[in-house]
């Protein structure tokens, strides 16, 4: 591959793995079972991306080349039928069809979701994949006990051209070991997982820490998502484990390791910080992409309900999510939420028509506020209240 053998875009890509290979030490290649390629928003790429992109979709097209193990995509800037709702511009919704239309020229699904393990990208335990989008690593890792590292948007893509990756980091035994105990010293209400992820996050990123090992929680599947998408946001945590629960606990821990303590009034205190205080003209739910459960909460939360004039409510979730679930889909809508696929409140053009957004999301509450990027005043507090933010209250 790497001599040119099967084309120019097979050897591009293996150049990158083997760089890749070489900086890190891996000492041979192994195959990889599935891709999740980042980098497909217009927002987060750019006009650079989009060329790199096109160019890259020519050459395998000229090849006759498509992607060698199923491959799954990231989020776009923008729901593909509903942008105009939204708010997106012409000019940017031309741009993020032609990235859309390179990916799955590829042979990539059109998946466009950070939760492909709802339905359509499903990992066994002890796969080796190579997926990119820091929260889906973390889930795959920590809560399937599939084996990837933090893959960027090029070597995910490499690694689906290719079929194969370095053997290096997450995909080696010894380094899925925890570094780090998390005693958790209360019983946290599920919205404050988010939190502790945010927060810890940085406190670990601090300490040079990378995989902690939490002891006294019992998150359900759904706080471990919130949990693990915060961490991976603000401190690059690609693996943790939780005793007693996740699939890899029992051979994570070595007696001498350092030991951390979480407190309810530390949390508390750290939420209250993440909190700007504004008043939100978006309520924007579902970072990651929310799951069948998450998405019939929502729409029992508002069923029967009116949405209040002058606020929008977008609730983010995968296709395969939105399709089974017509039902909940309906509620909202009926409600006047807009439930989006393909897209989230932090890879679309919001900062172009929206100051204020609530949130309940960990990951979020760290993106919406940065400068560069989505500019906002946010919100952060638990689904209910940000419901009940957006309800009409009948006199
Ligand atoms: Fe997914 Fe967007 Fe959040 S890609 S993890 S919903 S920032």
């Amino acid at each position: 591959m790497l001599a040119g053998e099967e084309g120019e875009a097979v050897r591009k890509a293996m150049e990158l793995i083997v760089a890749l290979g070489d900086i890190y030490g891996a000492e041979r290649l192994i195959p990889v079972s599935s891709g999740q390629v980042s980098g497909v928003s217009y927002k987060t790429i750019g006009d650079a991306g989009l060329e790199f992109i096109e160019d890259y979709a020519d050459i395998m097209k000229r090849e006759g080349r498509k992607v060698r193990v199923k491959t799954t995509m990231n989020p776009a800037g923008m729901d593909l039928d509903k942008w105009k709702t939204m708010g997106v511009p012409e000019d940017f919704a031309e741009k993020q069809l032609r990235i859309f239309r390179a990916y799955t020229s590829m042979g990539i699904e059109p998946s466009l979701t950070c939760t492909p393990y709802y339905f359509v990208n499903v990992p066994k335990f002890g796969e080796h994949i190579a997926w990119a989008e820091s929260s889906a690593v973390s889930y795959a890792n920590s809560v399937i006990g599939a084996r990837t590292n933090r893959e960027g948007g090029p070597s995910a893509l490499a690694s689906a051209i290719t079929g194969l990756t370095a053997e290096y980091g997450l995909h080696l035994d010894e380094n899925r070991k925890a570094d780090v105990i998390v005693e958790v010293d209360f019983k946290p209400e599920p919205y404050m997982y988010a939190a502790i992820g945010n927060h810890l996050g940085s406190v670990l990123s601090k300490m040079g820490k990378k995989v902690p090992y939490f002891r006294g929680i019992r998150p359900s599947k759904d706080d471990m998502k919130a949990l693990g998408a915060a961490m991976a946001a603000t401190g690059s945590i690609a693996l943790y484990h939780v005793e007693n629960l996740t699939p890899e606990w029992k051979h994570a821990i070595a007696d001498d390791l350092e030991r951390i303590h979480l407190d309810r009034t530390e949390i508390l205190e750290h939420m209250k910080g993440m909190d700007m205080g504004c008043e939100p003209e978006l309520i924007a739910i579902g970072c990651p992409h929310a799951s069948e459960e998450e998405l019939r909460r929502i729409a029992e939360l508002v069923r029967g309900k009116r949405k209040k004039q002058g606020k929008e409510m977008w609730v983010s979730v995968s296709r395969a999510v939105a399709e089974r679930n017509p039902e909940a889909v309906k509620a909202i809508e009926e409600f006047g939420g807009l439930v989006l696929r393909d897209t989230c409140m932090v890879v679309s053009p919001i900062e172009k028509r929206f100051r204020s957004t609530a949130v309940n999301s960990g990951k979020a509450a760290y993106y919406l506020p940065k400068e560069s990027f989505c500019r906002q005043c946010i919100r952060f507090m638990p689904l209910e209240e940000l419901i009940m933010m957006a309800v009409e209250v009948e006199n």
